[in-house]
């Protein structure tokens, strides 16, 4: 009988670090990231079209101007699994993701089911971006008096979750979703990665484009465009019609959505063997970065239904049409240009974390060899880059944003509740080992975590369950007919 629940030492996984990570980081890493290094790169993942897209279309669709209170629900999920991941990736600080902490809390089973889940987290959650950044490349290029035809710019198949029926838009691709994914995927195989440098420009970027939007039409904020049809009496919180159409559900429903948002902090746990002082760092990053983030987004929200009734938000590019509305439309191309720049950065910490993933996965013998293999010139995993690009280009093409935004929400959810729990047991089965940083109060931080997101994710709707149960079979196929005969760690039990 095979040991699916096979746990992986700590002590093991340190001793691959080296092999897992040979590819471009084959030296011992140092220690050289500060606090603020951290919290940057933190803002680098995670600013992108969450707040830049996303917002418009959960403001019209669920919460209304109480956009900004999905926000606030988001943020607190997000707090208490920071903690969890704070304290994983200083006690596990191999590679980072929650594969490898669910590998050695909960597992190998649990592992897989984690690794096959971040699919959805990190190339889902590209397509996504990658949606985001065609909407504004479109925008931008109209404001030069160049129309890209909706045909070659928009998703050729549209879902109307009411129906649940799939339908035809009369658009072929979405190319610039599509060239957008080929370029990033080309660069990463030529291994051109962002350097700290780069990355702190782009940070810098997206906070002055965020500051810039709210400086310049705060001004023209007005309670009045509360009132929409669905909103005549102008509520904050727009009368519920439906589930998670307005009304609390809304609100809730919009949080799920805007999560989206929040994603790419767990990409500071990355980092952890790169911190100076983790037990003092990683806390700081993490939370400063998610501090800074909720802030912002509060705002954003906030000045945009302010400025714009929320019914006319469901649009690739609500930012400009906010900065339209508020009659400042010299702005626009400066902020898109912005805005286009800070979505590169997030498609390309996510197309760099997946193959990695992949890679880790392959490596543990969980997917076949081939896929960890390095590039001999580029020393990059380029079997899993390019795999992987083709795939989300592809995705990026056809899919609509708010289908493929709830699955990578639902996803990432999933991820965070099982690294909380794993958190919670890897104190109980391996209570001496160090940990350079203890999250507080883990018995009250490590359930209020995993019941967070819990509650996050039964806000989404039924569909987005079905795909998320849809896409966990087809792991489950894969491992039962490859992974589970093919495991190194069950190889070098047995021997
Ligand atoms: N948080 C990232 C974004 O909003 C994924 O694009």
């Amino acid at each position: 009988m095979v040991d699916i629940w096979a746990r992986k030492s700590t002590a093991d996984l340190l001793q691959e670090a080296a092999g897992v990570e040979g590819d471009a980081r084959a030296s011992p890493l140092r220690r050289t990231l500060s606090a603020l290094n951290l919290v940057a790169l933190g803002i680098g993942a995670i600013v992108g079209a969450g707040i830049f897209v996303l917002t418009g279309h959960a403001a019209a669709a669920n919460a209304g101007p109480a956009v900004t209170l999905s926000f606030a629900f988001g943020a607190i999920a997000c707090a208490f699994a920071g903690l969890c991941y704070a304290e994983m990736s200083s006690t596990v600080p191999v590679c980072g993701s929650a594969y490898t902490f669910a590998y050695a809390a909960l597992g190998e089973f649990v592992a897989w089911i984690i690794g096959w889940d971040l699919v959805l987290e990190y190339a889902v959650g590209a397509v996504a971006v990658s949606i985001g950044w065609s909407g504004y490349a479109v925008s931008f290029a109209r404001d030069f008096g160049l129309t890209i035809p909706p045909e070659l710019a928009s998703a050729p198949l549209s879902y109307d979750a009411t129906t649940h029926a799939w339908s035809s838009t009369g658009a072929i691709f979405n190319v610039p979703a599509m060239l957008i994914i080929v370029f990033i995927t080309a660069l990463l195989v030529a291994g051109i990665r962002a350097s700290a440098r780069f990355n702190n420009f782009i940070v810098a970027v997206k906070l002055v484009v965020i500051l810039l939007f709210i400086a310049c039409t705060i001004s023209s904020f007005t309670t009045a465009n509360w009132v929409t049809a669905s909103n005549p009496e102008g509520a904050f919180i727009p009368p519920n019609a439906g589930v998670g159409v307005y009304g609390w559900s809304g609100v809730f429903r919009g949080a799920a959505v805007v999560f989206f948002a929040y994603i790419g902090f767990d990409a500071v746990s990355t980092a952890a063997q790169e911190a100076k002082s983790p037990e003092r760092d990683m806390p700081i990053g993490i939370l400063g970065s998610l501090v800074i983030c909720t802030t912002l987004y509060v705002a954003v929200g906030l000045v945009l239904t302010g400025i714009v009734p929320f019914d006319r938000l469901n649009v690739p590019d609500p930012i400009a049409v906010g900065i339209d509305a508020a009659g400042v439309g010299w702005l626009s191309p400066i902020i898109k240009l912005g805005i286009l720049f800070g979505l590169t950065s997030v498609i390309l910490v996510m197309l760099l974390a997946q193959p990695r993933i992949f890679r880790a996965m392959a490596h543990d013998g969980l997917l076949p060899p081939a896929i960890a293999n390095i590039h001999p010139r580029f020393r990059t995993p380029h079997v899993a880059t390019i795999g992987s690009g083709i795939v989300v280009a592809l995705l990026g093409g056809l899919l609509p944003i708010g289908l493929v935004g709830e699955l990578v929400s639902i996803g990432t959810l999933f991820a965070f509740a099982v690294v909380s729990i794993g958190t919670m047991v890897l104190r109980v089965v391996d209570p001496d080992l160090p940990r350079p940083f203890r999250a507080p109060a883990i018995w009250l931080v490590g359930p209020a975590a995993a019941a967070t997101s819990l509650f996050l994710m039964l806000s989404l709707p039924m569909d987005t369950w079905i795909r998320l149960a849809v896409w966990l079979v087809i792991g489950l196929v894969i491992y039962a007919a490859y992974g589970r005969t093919h495991s190194r760690l069950r190889a070098s039990d047995q021997r």
